[in-house]
């Protein structure tokens, strides 16, 4: 079952709430999510017990670079999708993370510093493709955008990720403040009381866009691996 990973070694650039966004929205589809919390301040194990019925999706927290590979393990037998949340720091568990990774997203906010933590994960993608013939799709999501304006900032870090042909989401995630309700009172954007919480419509419209472009970049890396093995299989006859 796939592993996705969320990473970016800068505090505060969006990681977490993309992965609840991510989560619940796949739960909501119907698939079985597990989220590993390798962030030692779990904020998403506490938005995991603040939230109790109103979603299944599972959190398995104190997560640590020894104990990943277990639990990766044991997610993957149990759901469909495994997603893990790193710190915003430079740890040994993002090489590691990575390794076990079928797609890494690196949220990005459109300023410079938020690009800085970024650029490392980027950075880091790229050796293992160049020195050691490691390719794992990775994929940058821009964050907390602003719906009404295209910031300078913005287009700056744009501008740079096209330079370095990195891959960018078509989906962005805005800035909303039903992203930061959810957090703060559990469930999922469809448990929360419409009409108390603004754009919230816009809200679930986004997270749905964003988990639908998820899925099909995972169909179309299936896909591919579909057509290797063919290739191969076809090679093998010959
Ligand atoms: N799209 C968004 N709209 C509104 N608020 C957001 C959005 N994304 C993140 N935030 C808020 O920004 C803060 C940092 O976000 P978040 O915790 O997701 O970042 P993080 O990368 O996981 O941080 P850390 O590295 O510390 O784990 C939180 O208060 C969160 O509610
Ligand atoms: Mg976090």
């Amino acid at each position: 079952m796939p592993v996705i990973t969320f990473a970016n070694t800068k505090g505060g650039a969006g990681k977490t709430t993309a992965v609840l966004l991510l989560a619940t929205e796949l739960e909501r589809m119907g698939f079985r999510v597990a989220v590993l919390d390798a962030d030692p301040q779990y904020w998403i194990s506490r938005w995991r017990q603040n939230s109790g019925d109103r979603t299944a999706v599972k959190v398995i927290p104190y997560v640590t670079a020894t104990s990943l590979e277990k639990h990766i393990q044991e997610a993957r037998a149990e759901t469909d999708y495994v997603l893990v949340d790193l710190p915003g720091a430079r740890t040994p568990l993002l090489a590691k993370a990575i390794g076990y990774s079928n797609h890494v997203l690196i949220p990005i906010q459109g300023c410079s510093m938020d690009a800085q933590g970024g650029a490392h994960v980027i950075e880091l993608m790229q050796y293992l493709a160049e020195k050691g013939d490691i390719h794992i799709p990775y994929s940058v999501v821009l964050t907390r955008v602003n719906s009404m304006v295209t910031t300078r900032a913005l287009q700056t870090v744009k501008a740079l990720l096209a330079e370095r042909s990195v891959h960018v989401m078509d989906t962005p995630i805005i800035e909303r403040s039903a992203f930061r309700d959810v957090f703060d009172c559990g469930g999922t954007l469809h448990t929360l009381a419409s009409g108390r919480v603004s754009n919230l419509e816009k809200a679930r419209e986004n997270a749905r866009a964003f988990a639908d472009e998820v899925l099909m970049h995972e169909a179309l890396r299936c896909r591919r691996l579909r057509q290797i093995a063919n290739g191969a299989l076809l090679q093998a006859v010959a």
